[in-house]
């Protein structure tokens, strides 16, 4: 038997059930489990494996057609361009989610001539704070979340990317004030939450509902709790902040906001005109 045959094997397995991707993602699970980059799996389409590679490697490509997502069956996935861990009970970092760094990269030299302290409510596989900690060389980061998978994951990623300037906190972001508030550097906050309104959790895609962590999606009643908590919670303190926000929110968000005295100073579309990104302070 060759990896040949596994591959085909692997994509007719994968083919009644999806119509997309298929080649590409049966080439990502096998580069996987036989540690080969592009060229190297090339080059060994012809190479001899045993029946327990075999069997074993289908395995995994078995897993997808349970619709487990193809980041947490090979562990890692890309963004912005980097390899990063991802793990089950960490939420996948999305597409969209890279706007949110890129809004950062641009609002902050507007805002802060030098240093300053990043703050991240919620920080999952910690891609976020990395990347803005990557960018930002003279910033320090407190970044928070109240998940323990997460908090293993980013610490992971920290290293991986030998980053050492963010403090990572596995604990409720709302109980974290004391750890900030008296900051003599400017506050930059960033963060996206929870937005999924429960009622719409069921109607998900069956890879998100079924795989990826509920604390991650569950935005409460009408998907905007973490909004109202985070505007509550840093109101009398002057900040900088960026969010990512689900569908048809952005406009409940800045009004919302509004409210406990942050402006919107920017907003951003994502690539299906859905406005995504939007960003406030409270600065006079
Ligand atoms: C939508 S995920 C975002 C993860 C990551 N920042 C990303 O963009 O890929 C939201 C994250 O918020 C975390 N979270 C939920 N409630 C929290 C809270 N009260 N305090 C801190 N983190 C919380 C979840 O564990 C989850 O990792």
């Amino acid at each position: 038997m060759f990896l040949a045959d596994l591959y085909r094997e692997g994509i007719r397995l994968l083919r009644s059930v999806y119509t997309d991707n298929v080649e590409f993602e049966v080439e990502c699970i096998l580069k996987f489990y036989f540690k080969f980059d592009s060229i190297d799996f090339i080059n060994h389409l012809q190479t001899s494996i045993s029946d327990d590679q075999y069997i074993s490697c289908l395995n995994l490509v078995k897993r997808r057609l349970s619709y487990e997502p193809l980041d947490y069956i090979i562990g890692n996935t890309q963004f912005m361009g980097r390899l990063y861990d991802v793990s089950p009970g960490v939420l996948i970092p999305r597409s969209e989610t890279e706007l949110l760094v890129q809004e950062a990269q641009c609002l902050i030299p507007h805002y802060f001539s030098s240093s300053f302290v990043g703050l991240e409510c919620g920080f999952g596989s910690g891609v976020i704070s990395i990347e803005l900690a990557l960018s930002f060389c003279e910033s320090s980061w407190l970044s928070f979340d109240i998940s323990k998978d997460a908090y293993h994951i980013a610490q992971k990623n920290s290293k991986r990317h030998n980053i050492d300037s963010i403090n990572w906190n596995h604990m409720d972001f709302f109980d974290s004030k004391s750890l900030w508030q008296d900051s003599d550097k400017p506050l930059f906050l960033i963060s996206n939450p929870p937005y999924i309104a429960t009622k719409d959790l069921e109607s998900l895609d069956k890879s998100v509902r079924d795989y990826e962590p509920l604390i991650a999606l569950d935005g409460g009643e009408c998907g905007l709790d973490m909004y109202q908590a985070i505007f509550s919670l840093c109101q009398d303190c002057t900040f900088l902040m960026c969010l990512e926000c689900g569908v048809d929110q952005a406009d409940l968000i800045i009004e919302l906001a509004s409210t406990y005295g942050f402006r919107c100073v920017n907003k951003t579309f994502d690539y299906h005109h859905i406005l995504r990104i939007v960003s406030f302070t409270n600065q006079l």
